[in-house]
């Protein structure tokens, strides 16, 4: 059988496959049902400093290949998601003990450094991801698209030693000046040693004729878009940070993943491993162990023998 493990930040994850931030990740009990399936790793929901309920309902819609969501963060707090309790109960009974990953979406810098601090020195936690791509906070701005904004929290993060292994997710970019900016900026800081690409792409609205309203009513019925409608802009946005990010970060590729064949195709635009969040809401837990089992078929099919021995290999036109 083909290899399909991996290594992100020089973390082994005995599967390419895991959760994305967000969909069932808020508690020990669903982030324990996931170190129980066939995930290579298990993810947090992004945490703030203070537990928060988020945004008014409904804040979340779903239709065939597209989801939309204005969740607004919530979550029970970083002192919840890496407490000793809560990571024993995430990986109770785990065979081996699976990468435990925590994200992080401070609603200022000041949070977010205050949130990294407190995670100094825990190697219970393998690595740290830092969300700088939610479009859900009303009012604020997604920080992956200001490059001073970011240009700062990056440079205050270089002053925080010993924590784990760091990455940062991303939002999506539509224009090559972008990806040239954000990827001229990520190769400077040491301490980045992956980036997760993308977060759901922002203020989308999904409208009911019925009501003559959003379906949404949170942000005005504006709200992040993900699920296999963002297929596309995720394996370009992963493509293109593979081809210019120092080889040493790690790409991990999210965005519309639903069946093995889509992470096969993720992996040849350069991931090392993969996120699974739309699917992982509908279909629950389950999903990795199917995506895992097809991703495997496929592979045997096409006559790979590792994922490690795929990513990046995506050939040009001559
Ligand atoms: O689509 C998203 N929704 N992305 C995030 O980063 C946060 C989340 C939310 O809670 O609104």
């Amino acid at each position: 059988t083909p290899d399909v493990s991996t290594t992100v930040a020089g973390i082994r994850l005995s599967t390419c496959i895991y959760n994305a931030s967000g969909p069932r990740s808020g508690s020990a009990e669903a982030l324990h049902k996931i170190a129980q399936s066939s995930a290579g790793a298990v993810l947090s929901k992004s945490a703030t400093l203070l537990a928060q309920d988020g945004n008014p309902l409904p804040r979340t819609w779903q239709h065939n290949d597209a989801s939309l969501n204005s969740e607004g963060l919530p979550n029970k707090g970083i002192d919840y998601y890496i407490s000793d309790e809560t990571i024993s109960e995430i990986l109770q009974d785990s065979s081996s003990s699976k990468p435990y990953m925590v994200s992080l979406s401070g609603k200022t810098t000041a949070d977010n450094i205050t949130m990294l601090r407190r995670m100094v020195g825990n190697t219970k936690i393998a690595a740290i991801e830092l969300n700088l791509a939610c479009p859900n906070i009303i009012g604020k701005p997604v920080v992956g698209y200001d490059v001073e904004q970011m240009k700062d929290i990056l440079d205050q993060v270089t002053q925080i030693l010993n924590l784990p292994p760091m990455g940062i997710k991303l939002p999506p970019y539509l224009d090559s000046v972008q990806f040239q900016q954000v990827a001229t900026l990520i190769n400077q800081y040491n301490w980045i040693q992956f980036v997760v690409s993308i977060n759901t792409l922002g203020n989308a609205t999904a409208v009911s004729i019925e009501a003559g309203m959003p379906f949404i009513s949170s942000n005005d019925g504006f709200a992040g878009l993900s699920g296999p409608a963002v297929k596309y802009t995720a394996l370009a946005n992963v493509r293109k940070l593979r081809q210019l990010l120092r080889p040493t970060i790690d790409v991990v590729g999210v965005g519309g993943i639903a069946t093995g064949r889509d992470v096969l195709e993720f992996l040849l635009c350069g991931a090392a491993a993969v996120q699974v969040g739309t699917q992982h809401w509908s279909e629950g837990p389950k999903c990795f162990d199917r995506l895992v089992q097809e991703l495997s078929d496929c592979m045997t099919e096409l006559g790979h023998e590792s994922v490690r021995s795929i990513v990046g290999t995506l050939q040009p036109w001559n």
